[in-house]
Order: structure tokens, then sequence, then C-alpha cells
């Protein structure tokens, strides 16, 4: 079998071009992975099963327990992805410390982890530590028991059994199947990370994604803000994100994201407008502001910052169409605070009030939240989790408009007068 190494495809002769992702040269030589298999299956009833309840690490590192559903599930194998330098060995080192663990750097030098983790201050007894890169070499050697392994990473670790260099799409499949097996075989949870290639092309995790239980990524936005968030999740609600500041201390909790996500303008000031989004099943205010000045080009400028342009672009539309503003002669430039990514829909209200307001110079009532999906007919649509989201904005001290159900009744209800 060949199989293309960037997206995966296989083929059983060698071919040039991928015909699923249309790369040249990606076809490489493949171990079919065998799990050899000749105990006898037993075959039981849904109803006669006994249940039983499932074991959780707690780490106590609160926006991390949450993002896993809740602590990691003893014995369960969790992939944590991300962009080199964000901070995945800090946070497993951090995690690590919590439990009986074993880290295993094949990356980095003891003395590399050591300085990061004098730097962090970690300096318990139960944090065991090997840097070595053969998987082989490390399952063979381990007579002791540990609740938590952390594997950095993925791409540079191998196994004796295939012959391709590390990072390799046959050695990253193959160390994630034994280290699976020995995950179950123990039951021992084990934290892998792997890194995203440059290009975004995430083709190291995406080959383990159906493999692993757990799938983390750790965004950045090129601030001291991490977001780390759950995309798949065989043990808990997926989207869920857990928010760090990075420190020189290693990464800290943040408890209170409205004081990240919202500026501390408490006074009314066009163009500010603010809304309550859901990440997961967490509630979070945002605050979006907008920029609007007279265009010098003949295309004029729609720049969008933590917000989906197209969707910016599809808000103008309805406020030209609906409410007959003519923002043709003006560049528009949205930015979401804090850097936060919004994809929640029900941003979308906040989003052309904070424009309309930018473009009267008219303000919004400060302690107002506005929280609704714009339809194409300029209708406003009722988002789901209305009750999560308005109890949130309450602890906040802020109260939730209450939709008029157009974005025109909207409109003359907060500017008519201007
Ligand atoms: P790290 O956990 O090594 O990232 P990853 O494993 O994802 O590649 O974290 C690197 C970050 O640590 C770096 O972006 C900034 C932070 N850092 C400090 O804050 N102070 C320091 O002295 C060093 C060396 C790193
Ligand atoms: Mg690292």
């Amino acid at each position: 079998m060949f199989i293309c190494s960037n997206c995966g495809y296989k083929s059983l002769k060698w071919i040039g071009r991928c015909p699923n992702c249309q790369e040249w040269e990606t076809f490489v030589n493949e171990y079919e992975f065998k799990i050899g298999n000749n105990q006898k299956l037993e075959i039981k009833k849904l109803k006669d099963l006994e249940y039983i309840k499932e074991e959780r690490l707690i780490s106590n590192i609160k926006e991390f327990d949450r993002v896993v559903g809740g602590g990691i599930l003893k014995g369960s194998l969790i992939l944590m992805g991300g962009d080199p330098g964000v901070g995945k060995s800090t946070l497993a080192l951090q995690l690590a410390s919590k439990f009986k663990s074993l880290y295993i750097s094949s990356e980095e030098s003891l003395n590399q982890v050591l300085s990061r983790a004098k730097r962090i201050e970690i300096n318990n007894d139960n944090v065991y530590i090997v840097c070595e890169s053969n998987l082989n070499r490390i399952f063979n050697n381990l007579n002791e028991s540990f609740d938590l392994i952390v594997v950095d990473s993925i791409q540079t670790v191998y196994s004796e059994d295939v012959p391709s260099s590390p990072g390799s799409v046959s050695q990253i499949k193959t160390c994630a199947y034994k280290l699976l097996e020995f995950s179950k075989l123990r039951n021992t949870s084990i934290l892998i990370i792997a890194h995203i290639t440059k290009e975004g092309e995430i083709s190291g995790p995406k080959l383990l994604e159906h493999i692993v239980d757990v799938v983390l990524y750790m965004e950045t936005n090129e601030t001291n803000l991490r977001i780390l968030r759950s995309y798949k999740n065989r043990f808990g609600p997926t989207n869920e994100i857990g928010i760090f500041e990075m420190t020189y201390k290693g990464l800290k909790e943040v408890n209170k994201p409205e004081d990240y996500f919202i500026s501390s303008i408490n006074y009314a000031k066009p163009s500010i407008s603010r809304s309550i989004i859901l990440e997961g099943l967490r509630p979070l205010i945002v605050e979006v502001q907008s920029l609007i000045v007279k265009t010098y080009y003949p295309t004029p400028i729609r720049n969008s910052t933590g917000y989906d342009i197209r969707r910016l672009n599809m808000i103008l539309a309805v406020i030209e169409k609906y409410i007959n503003i003519n923002l043709r002669n003006y560049d528009i430039h949205i930015n979401i605070v804090g850097g936060i990514k919004v994809s929640d829909q029900a941003m979308d209200l906040a989003v052309a009030l904070s424009i309309i307001s930018g473009y009267k110079n008219f303000p919004l009532n400060p302690k107002v939240v506005y929280i609704g999906e714009i339809g194409l007919t300029g209708d406003i649509h009722k988002v789901f989790l209305m009750d999560l989201r308005k109890s949130e904005a309450k602890r906040l001290g802020f109260e939730v408009y209450e939709n008029k159900k157009t974005l025109i009744d909207t409109y003359k209800d907060i500017f008519e007068n201007f």
C-alpha cells in the first residue's frame, strides 16, 4: 500500500500526484497497521452490561479540567496540538506535576525541561522524566505505573517496528497505536503533544484525531492569552474552552475572562457594543468596536479581526438594504476586543449596532448587551441557550436588550431621533 503523506489518501500503486489533495510526490510506502487478535469474541446484550463509573484525574487546573470534560479520564489518550512556542510543553509539565507522572521528552534535553520546571516552579517528587525517542525502549523499561504519561512530542518519537524516520506518517500512526494500546492495557492516561506545521496544515495531528479519545488545540492571538479548545471528546462536550495567560511562571488560569474580553470603558461611547457568546457551554461577554472613516479608495476597505469577514459583509449589506444607510463611501474596520475569535452568530446584532453607532456617532447604553442572529431578510433570529446567556449577563451586571423582531425596529428603537 502507498499512502499520501500529506492527506493520508491510500493507493495500491505509487502515483506521482495525489488525486485527493493534488500534491506532488507525496506517496510513500506504507506499513499497514495490523492488530493481531486471536482471542474469542464475546458479544453481550447492552441491557445486561454493568455500568462502571469512570475514574477521572482532577488536576485542579480548572480551565483544563473543564475542557477535557471534568478531569482526564483514566486510561484515555489525549492529543494536544498547537503552534510551536504556544505553551504546550509548559501546560503539559504543569499537568504532570499534579499527578504521579512520567514526562517523556523526545524533543528537549533534561536540562531544558529542568530549566522550564525551575522557571515555573515545579519541584514535586512525583514527576519522573526521561529523554528518549525510542518508544519500544521506553515501554520495555516501564515497570512502575503512572497516572499520566506525557509524550512531548509525537513527531519526534519513533518505533523500531517501522523503518521510516520520526515524523513520517507511518511512524506517527504506529507510535499513536502503540500508545493507545499501552494506555488501555495499563489504564494509564497519556497526553500526546503534536505540533501544527507552519502552513497550518495539521498533517501530524490530523492523522491522529480518529485514534485518540480527546483532541485539544491550544490557540493564541499573538498576545499572552492562550485558549485551549476541545475539538473532539469521547467523554465530554466538545468546543469547550479553557482560557489561560502565558506568564513567566507558566500558564495562569484566567478566571475572569471579562477582564480580557471587554474594554474598561464603562461610559457611553459610540461604536462600542457588547454581546454574550457561547463557547461550548460557556457564556462569555465580548465586545466589538468599529471604526468607520471616509474611504480614499474606489473599493472601500472591509477589515475584521476576530469575526468572519463574510459575515461582516453580509451584515453591512443588510444595514444598507433595510436601514438605508449608505456605507459604500466608508472604510469599515471591526475588532473583537481581547483577540478572541467569535463564530457564534448571536454576535451579529452587536456587530450591526456597533457599526450603526459609529456611523451615527451615537453611543449605545454601556450596561446593555445585544444578542441576536441577523437574517438576510433583516430579521433578528432567536439564538439557542438564551437563558444561559441571560444569567451570565446578570452575573456581570448587564441587561439584555429585548430583541425587536427586525433590525429596522431595533434601529428605530435606539437611534430614531438621531
Ligand atoms: P513551550 O511550552 O515551550 O511551547 P511549546 O511546547 O508549545 O512549543 O512555551 C514557550 C513559551 O514559554 C514561549 O512562547 C514564551 C514562554 N517563555 C517565557 O515566558 N519565559 C521564558 O523565559 C521562556 C524561555 C519562555
Ligand atoms: Mg514544546
